[in-house]
């Protein structure tokens, strides 16, 4: 059988999880950095050959950083019955339990929740222990998309529900902490674009893209992968740049991995921490802040 691209190289699978402490750290962290930087990633366990990258069950990748340390790494598997072959399509309907979990983890109202397109989001604690699906207090009544938008002024998570039923489509906003939960908006309407339309207070507007005279690099080498970086600002930083870039690198020579921490302007390295393992190469993750948990 030919091997499947997303289950080799840099998408090779963790076989298990582990948890470690007291990480060694090249350079200087930044101490403002508190919080944790978590990525999701399809990892279907040993011996399940999923048909699609996306079919693999997800897997998170956390690493805890505090006051300049780096506290802890692990990686967890997202424990959803698709994890136990639960099937998504059953004689009584789709099983909207039945998530892989594998696209993207995100925070909202205090809570943590690994996503996938077509499914309930699940809850995980702040270890990445799951804590079981969550609808919103029962208000979310189908799939929600694994690409939600905060609104940076109310603090409200905007995201959209699809079904192959009717009314195929529907816009929920859910409300801040301590705010009114999910209602839906439109049923049976197309919403418009996800992204928000109104500006971060006192950030400049998304139209100052740097001019390509202005355009930096950062070469992290051969043979090795950086997941999507997350941006996280600065205390104080009133520009688009002023913060940091975080990213994990897949090193397959070596067969290992590095958190760098990057300055946003200029892209140099400012810090990097030694990771027990390879992280395996994912889709996309959260910085979460300790003040959201
Ligand atoms: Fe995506």
């Amino acid at each position: 059988m030919t091997a499947k691209p997303y289950l080799t190289g840099h998408y090779t699978p963790a076989v298990d999880e582990i948890s470690a402490t007291g990480l060694t750290v090249e350079g200087h962290l930044p101490p403002e950095l508190n919080g944790g930087l978590i990525h999701n990633s399809h990892n279907p366990k040993p011996g399940v050959t999923p048909t699609h990258w996306f079919k693999g069950s997800g897997m998170v990748h956390g690493i805890r950083l505090r006051n300049g340390r780096a506290e802890w790494y692990r990686n967890r598997w997202v424990r959803t019955p698709a994890l136990e072959d639960a099937p998504y399509m059953t004689g009584r309907g789709v099983d909207l339990t039945a998530s892989v979990a594998g696209t993207h983890v995100i925070e909202h109202a205090g809570r943590l929740l690994a996503l996938c397109e077509t499914n309930f989001p699940f809850e995980l604690d702040a270890e990445l222990e799951t804590v079981g699906a969550y609808d919103f207090d029962g208000k979310l009544r189908s799939a929600m998309t694994a690409h939600p938008k905060t609104d940076p002024v109310t603090g409200e998570l905007h995201f959209f529900g699809s079904s192959p039923f009717p009314p195929y489509l529907i816009h929920y906003i859910a409300g801040a902490k301590g705010r009114s939960s999910t209602a839906p908006r439109s049923p049976a309407r197309p919403c418009h674009s996800s992204t928000t339309s109104r500006s971060p207070a006192g950030t400049s507007s998304s139209s100052k893209a740097p001019s390509p005279s202005t355009r930096r690099v950062h070469q992290v080498g051969d043979a090795r992968l950086p997941s999507e970086a997350v941006f996280v600002p600065a205390e104080g930083a009133t520009g688009e740049e002023g913060g940091y870039l975080l990213t994990v690198i897949s090193d397959l020579k070596q067969d290992s991995s590095r958190l760098l921490v990057l300055d946003a302007s200029g892209l140099e390295q400012i810090a990097a921490v030694h990771l027990p393992r390879r992280v395996t190469g994912g889709i996309h993750g959260s910085w979460i802040p300790d003040t959201d948990l």
